[in-house]
């Protein structure tokens, strides 16, 4: 947050790179704080646990922007939060046409359908991981890149039923995306560059048509529905890999920098102290992988107590990854990592109708990952405990940008 006097309307900093410091500043500030996005877009950040549950589930918050949003009008051109807040999907509508489009996309990530991809995730984590266990004594390895990755590029695009030929360049396309320190011209490049990825999958799959969730959003809907935009299935295409990527992508590599950089609560997990559901619920209530989250819009004023009121048609930023740092919640240490702490509540999966679809998935998937590399490789180790990784430069995903870890530490002499 810039230092700009009290009653101006601060400026969140688009690298993140003290991302809960800056949350908490706002949090002392009020139930909402007006502050500046990139690209000089206004909007009311919230950060107060109870208060994110209150408008997530208030009929009065919209998150359709065609619909609700009198600043669409005024936007800059390539403004950087583009792709996820004017995408055309479910994430982005409201009321009924967000119940019809969720109860299509639903069955593909019931709780069974997910279980059915265990032995496939497990089978893929086995291979990474047997890559790891084969770099010599003493070297070290970037997990991020070798096991975080390959694994949930790999789950969600079988899932989604993406032949392997247009992996990479789907999974650098939506990296590059999320990033909001670029300039509004690399914006818009790296806009088309997405575009065009999400056009070559809908066409490959429009000519071989599969079992999969991609394959239905391309089958013409009931009768008594609108067929989708050509745009609106490109959209819900970047939503399902979006979400499903770089989400699962940051928790992986949260939970093994959480565990590694405290060797006392590995200790503690081998001995049975506390168990790999403690290590990845706290993992989400410290570092949440979604910070905040664009954008939402106020269909009437609402008042907000503490003098604060948001008035009709202003956006609305939630920070889900500051409510489970909320002292009003976690009045013990909000702030340290520690999976042996009862109440772990946290709000990383969003709350109320748009709650996570994924969130069984990317449980699933975590647990796998880390899992399968500590029974593998028991001795691992971080390589450089003393230089914590930076975060991704980006006020949307939350996690380090890489984790070099020495997967076989060389015995001592
Ligand atoms: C650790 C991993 C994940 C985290 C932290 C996460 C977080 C979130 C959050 C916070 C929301 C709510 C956004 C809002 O209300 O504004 C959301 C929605 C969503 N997530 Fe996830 N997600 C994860 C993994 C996944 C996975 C693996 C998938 C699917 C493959 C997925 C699919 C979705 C979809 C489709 C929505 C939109 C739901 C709607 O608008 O009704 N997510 N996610």
């Amino acid at each position: 947050m810039s230092a700009e006097p009290f009653h101006r309307c601060p400026v969140l900093d688009p690298t993140a790179r003290a991302a809960h410091a800056e949350a908490a500043a706002l949090r002392a500030r009020g139930p909402a704080v007006l502050v500046e996005l990139p690209g000089g877009v206004r909007a009311w950040s919230i950060t107060r646990y109870g208060v994110i549950q209150a408008l997530t589930t208030d009929p009065r918050v919209s998150r359709d922007f065609r619909r609700h949003w009198p600043g669409l009008a005024e936007l800059p051109d390539g403004w950087p939060m583009a792709s996820v807040a004017l995408q055309q999907s479910l994430a982005n509508t409201y009321g009924e046409e967000h119940r019809r489009l969720r109860a299509r996309l639903a069955p593909s990530f019931a709780p069974r359908r997910v279980e059915a991809m265990r032995p496939r995730v497990q089978a893929t984590a086995d291979r990474l991981v047997d890559a790891l266990a084969a770099v010599p004594p003493g070297e070290s390895v970037d997990v991020r890149r070798a096991l975080s990755l390959p694994l949930t590029m790999t789950v969600i695009c079988d899932l989604l039923g993406v032949p392997d030929h247009l992996r990479t360049g789907l999974g650098t396309a939506i990296d590059a995306i999320l990033d909001t320190t670029i300039d509004a011209t690399e914006a818009v490049l790296r806009q088309v560059e997405l575009q065009c990825r999400l056009v070559e999958l809908l066409e490959h799959k429009r000519e071989h048509p599969g079992a999969d969730p991609t394959s239905d959003l391309l089958i013409p809907a009931a009768a008594d529905q609108e067929e989708s935009s050509e745009q609106q299935l490109l959209d819900s295409l970047f939503l399902m890999l979006g979400a499903g990527y770089e989400t699962s992508v940051n928790l992986i590599t949260s939970v093994l920098s959480e565990l590694l950089s405290h060797p006392e609560q590995s200790a503690r997990l081998r001995a049975g102290g506390i168990d790999w559901t403690d290590v990845i619920e706290e993992t989400l209530r410290h570092e949440g992988p979604v910070m905040y989250m664009p954008l939402r819009y106020a269909i009437e004023d609402i008042e907000l107590g503490e003098g604060v009121s948001i008035r009709r048609g202003d956006a609305i930023v939630i920070a889900f990854a500051a409510a489970g740092r909320d002292p009003a919640v976690h009045p013990d240490a909000p702030d340290t990592f520690d999976p042996t702490r009862t109440d772990k509540a946290h709000l990383a999966f969003g709350y109320g109708p748009h709650f996570c679809l994924g969130a069984h998935l990317a449980r699933l998937e975590t647990r796998i990952a880390v899992t399968t590399l500590f029974d593998r490789l028991p001795r691992v180790a971080l390589a450089h405990p003393d230089q914590p990784p930076p975060p991704i430069p980006s006020l949307m995903v939350n996690g380090p940008t890489h984790l070099d870890i020495v997967p076989t530490p060389a015995e001592p002499t």
